[in-house]
């Protein structure tokens, strides 16, 4: 994971709009094809309306790249309402969305104890889903 997804990362949570969380998310990938895609969270009043980073993120690289986007790594980065760093794993829903770009994508992120660690996309997800031939 090269620093400069990190920082991305950070750069964007702080354009995260979270008024009713607190909880500012920044994801910043790298594409195989070596582009650079950021996303943060959009919260709305109606809670389930809101979006998470890590799938913005992925959104916007798809919107660029095309059928072609493949996942090489992404950082995710969540900061608190002073702009100081909390720990963050990928929700559920990511790890599901992270998967289908990049089996092997590198993710990193803050862990529960506050460190920065990077794991693979698909130990993020055993068991994913994965829709069977028709
Ligand atoms: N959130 C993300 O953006 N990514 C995750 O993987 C976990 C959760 C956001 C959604 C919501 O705006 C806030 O964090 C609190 O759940």
């Amino acid at each position: 994971m090269t620093e400069d997804l990190r920082s991305a990362a950070t750069r964007v949570a702080q354009h995260a709009y979270a008024p009713h969380s607190g909880y500012h998310v920044g994801a910043a990938l790298r594409s195989v094809s070596g582009h650079t895609y950021v996303g943060c969270n959009v919260e709305n009043a109606s809670f389930s309306v809101g979006s998470c980073a890590e799938r913005a993120a992925i959104s916007t690289a798809v919107a660029a790249e095309g059928h072609a986007f493949r996942m090489a790594a992404i950082a995710v980065v969540a900061l608190n309402a002073r702009g100081e760093p909390l720990p963050v794993t990928p929700c559920g829903a990511c790890r599901q969305a992270l998967v289908e770009f990049g089996d092997d994508a590198e993710v990193g992120f803050n862990g529960p104890g506050g460190l920065w660690q990077t794991v693979c996309a698909g130990e993020l997800l055993p068991y994913r889903f994965i829709l069977p031939d028709t």
